[in-house]
């Protein structure tokens, strides 16, 4: 069963005072089975964050559909959007968005707080999530007492929490050095394998390459995808890099 689908979905930004428009995305269609781990590839300015905006209701497309669990998006009243998003999605944005004023664990409260959960369900919530991401030691931390890769993985857990349908992430690795970096991915891995699902926008072929299916978006809709299948990760890395090339070169092959 499809747990997103996204339907000849369409982006046109107009500067203000109506000047120039720029297509941001122009026809974008995919759909996310339940379990999946999908990565998006892309350019710069090739619209993947605005895509990502538009999947987390963050942003709202000129045209076309998004239905996460066969709801559509659109149809959801302005003012559920916040619980909509906060029970259905977890977010993991490149920089982290922790609170320096609050404590990790209090930060991976947060959402649990905001949708008003008792105390002992978080304690129950939190604990074995924090082992297995192994943060079970900063919890009574703040951000700025821990490392990068502590704070990506609190960030983690807080996306975790509320137990979402759909994991979204925004360059999950951006700004980890390559130690961190390699156990996300792991950690990503992992949590597939026991069943949630994730989409992660990325610049890095390492990362997209631990992912069982890659989008290349390309003038504003899906250009390519291709699946990793029985790939080991290194063989997968090779085809991920191949195609970005094809795409950097607008398909030209020297004959
Ligand atoms: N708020 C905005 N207003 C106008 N243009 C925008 C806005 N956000 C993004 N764009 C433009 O839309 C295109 C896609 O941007 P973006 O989604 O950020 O791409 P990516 O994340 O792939 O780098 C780019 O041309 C960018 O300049
Ligand atoms: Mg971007």
């Amino acid at each position: 069963m499809a747990i997103l689908e996204v339907n000849q979905l369409k982006k046109i930004y107009t500067t203000r005072f109506g000047g120039t428009q720029v297509q941001a995305l122009s026809n974008v269609n995919f759909s996310v089975e339940k379990g999946e781990y999908v990565a998006i590839m892309g350019e710069s300015g090739s619209g993947k964050t605005t895509l990502l905006n538009i999947l987390a209701s963050l942003d709202k497309p000129t045209s076309g559909e998004v239905f996460l669990n066969s709801r559509n998006m659109s149809t959801v009243p302005e003012k559920e959007l916040a619980s909509f998003r906060r029970e259905n999605l977890g977010f993991v944005f490149q920089d982290f968005n922790l609170l320096d004023t609050f404590s990790i664990e209090d930060n991976i409260f947060l959402p649990l707080v905001l949708s008003g959960k008792h105390h002992s369900e978080m304690q129950k919530r939190i604990q074995p999530l924090a082992k297995k991401l192994g943060i079970e030691e900063i919890l009574k931390k703040f951000p700025y007492e821990v490392s990068g890769g502590q704070k990506q993985r609190a960030a983690v857990c807080r996306a975790l929490i509320t137990k979402p349908q759909l994991i979204l992430a925004d360059e999950p690795t951006g700004a980890l050095d390559s130690r961190a970096s390699d156990s996300l991915l792991d950690l990503f891995e992992n949590i597939n394998n026991e069943g949630q699902t994730i989409l992660m926008v990325t610049h890095s072929v390492k990362a997209a390459s631990t992912a069982k299916r890659v989008l290349f978006i390309k003038d504003g809709e899906v250009y390519h995808q291709i699946y990793k299948g029985k790939s080991s990760s290194k063989e997968m890395f090779q085809k991920i890099s191949d195609t970005l090339t094809l795409i950097a070169t607008g398909g030209e092959r020297y004959e």
